[in-house]
């Protein structure tokens, strides 16, 4: 079975966007392939130095992977930060790579602008080549991810050969996975679904909480009244709608053109379509609501089966580097 590598970094409950986007992926993936799932605690480091938050939010993060369907038995769930060969492997893949190549990187560009940043720390520009030595520890042939981290798997693609070329044949080319929804727009109309800029729908949420969010949803500004046409293709609730409720699509559609369906009634049918969506992640939540036990044992076995396979990896490493 070709083995796939997966991770996030742990910020807390997730929101729809993390869903479609790369949640759903993973467990679709599971049937076919060997699934690994990093939480990539280190990672957080790169962008904050308050570490206050990290265990938290690593609980929230993994009972929404867990709610999602992911089988820990079959694919192990574990931190970054217990195995130690990622750091190590992360030095040796550093060495392999240019500063100009990492100061490129599209990605970094982008939080440096959002974040406000001017000098990124070195772990910083470094961010895809831990990145890279997470994929490569596992031999991840597959990475799940959405658009903004193509880049990154660019890099571990280059690593994987730079690294093969150098000192023999270790590791696989790992190939991005992209999800046609990549980027899930936010309630607001933003480009993007976030849960610090608020305009997300978490996976968490009760119906009554995704009727109450949908309600302020960015819709066509021209359609101000219930009668009024309005144009499905530049509204964000259609967006939802062809995502989540595909079976009345067409409906929806022709509705909003024709000026038969008001905005507040399509709102309320797309989020009832969505908490119909999410019902089955509810209810597997449920069993791990006040267990974070249960939680660090699913992290603690993941660990020990990670562990396993990251030493026998750094052991092929080393031998073909000749350092026995
Ligand atoms: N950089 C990824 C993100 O922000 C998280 C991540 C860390 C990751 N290591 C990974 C994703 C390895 C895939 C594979 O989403």
């Amino acid at each position: 079975m070709k083995r796939v590598l997966s991770g996030m970094r742990p910020t807390g409950k997730l929101h729809l966007g993390h869903y479609v986007g790369a949640l759903e992926n993973w467990v679709a993936m599971q049937g076919e392939y060997e699934n690994f799932h990093l939480v990539a605690d280190y990672h957080v480091l790169t962008t904050q130095s308050d570490t206050s938050d990290i265990e938290q939010n690593t609980l929230e993060m993994i009972q929404d992977w867990l709610a999602a369907g992911i089988d820990p038995e079959k694919s192990p769930i574990f931190r970054q930060s217990k195995i130690k060969e990622h750091s190590e492997l992360f030095l040796i893949l550093s060495m392999l790579v240019t500063t100009a190549r990492l100061e490129r990187n599209p990605t970094l560009k982008e939080q440096m602008r959002d974040l406000n940043l001017r000098n990124p720390s070195y772990g910083h520009l470094g961010y895809p080549v831990l990145q890279s030595a997470d994929i490569l520890l596992y031999k991840g042939e597959a990475v799940p991810v959405g658009k903004d981290q193509a880049p990154h798997v660019e890099i571990s693609r280059e690593l994987a050969r730079r690294f093969n070329k150098t000192y023999g044949v270790v590791f696989p080319e790992p190939e991005a996975k992209l999800t046609p929804f990549s980027r899930l727009p936010g309630l607001d109309g933003q480009a993007k679904m976030s849960k610090s800029l608020h305009n997300a729908i978490l996976l968490s949420d009760e119906p009554e909480t995704i009727q109450k969010r949908m309600h302020k949803a960015f819709t066509d500004p021209l359609k101000i009244r219930r009668n009024d046409p309005g144009r499905p293709d530049i509204c964000l609730v259609y967006t939802y709608h062809t995502r989540f409720n595909a079976g009345e699509e067409a409906e929806i559609r022709s509705g909003c053109e024709s000026g038969s369906l008001g905005c507040v009634d399509c709102k309320q049918r797309c989020a009832e379509a969505i908490a119909g969506q999410l019902a089955p992640l509810r209810e597997r939540r449920r069993k791990y609501d006040g267990r974070p036990d249960d939680l660090r044992d699913v992290l603690a076995d993941g660990e020990k089966r990670a562990a396993a396979v990251a030493q026998a990896t750094m052991a092929q490493v080393h031998e073909a580097m000749g350092l026995g």
